[in-house]
């Protein structure tokens, strides 16, 4: 499996899990083999802001060949900014944008896993992010949906390769699913 300039061998990736997927957890699952492992979710305006917790959240062991970050963001110029910074202070070799959290409080109000519905946004924070990014690639994850009466991913999938992504991954249930 290639993500851009990247080569995921054996193609199976650890997941992105929010508290979980830090440094040490994943110099841990790094003894069973994967191909590619990605950070905690971090926020695209923390980085933007300094934020030092976040900061440290962004760096990664000598033994970590691909550094690979999620970011999550809804405004895209910030998430343009927290790339461009990503990859001008070369810290990172791959970045994912998350659109998949199903949290109640976020998806009302449109963020998270919902903010595919709204696809012109969706686009621009896709965009953006590619267009900063220069050669790092970026992927894109995303939910089936909202719930089963608002499905997103085939349009999330279609305008994600239009913008230039070079992945996606699909979690395939909806938010209301959890
Ligand atoms: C504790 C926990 C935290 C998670 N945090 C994130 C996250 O920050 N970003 C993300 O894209 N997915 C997150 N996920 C979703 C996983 O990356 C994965 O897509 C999901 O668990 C589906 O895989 P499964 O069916 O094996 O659980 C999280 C999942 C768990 C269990």
């Amino acid at each position: 499996m290639r993500i851009g300039p990247l080569e995921v061998d054996p193609p199976v990736v650890l997941a992105p899990m929010a508290g979980v997927t830090n440094a040490s957890f994943r110099t841990l699952c790094r003894r069973f083999g994967a191909g590619l492992y990605i950070s905690e979710m971090l926020g695209a305006r923390a980085i933007v802001e300094n934020h030092a917790r976040t900061l440290q959240s962004a760096e990664f062991g000598e033994n970590e060949p691909i550094r690979s970050i999620q970011l999550y963001g809804i405004d895209p110029a910030t998430v343009a900014e927290a790339v461009r910074r990503l990859v001008d202070q070369d810290q990172v070799d791959h970045v994912d944008l998350n659109f998949g959290c199903p949290a109640p409080k976020v998806t009302r109000h449109g963020g998270g896993a919902a903010l595919p519905f709204k696809w012109r946004r969706f686009e621009s924070i896709v965009t953006a992010a590619v267009g900063s990014a220069g050669k790092v690639p970026v992927t894109v994850k995303f939910r089936m949906g909202i719930d089963d009466d608002h499905l997103t991913f085939l349009g999330a999938g279609r305008i994600s390769e239009a913008a230039g992504a070079a992945a996606v991954a699909l979690h395939a249930r909806t938010a209301e699913q959890l």
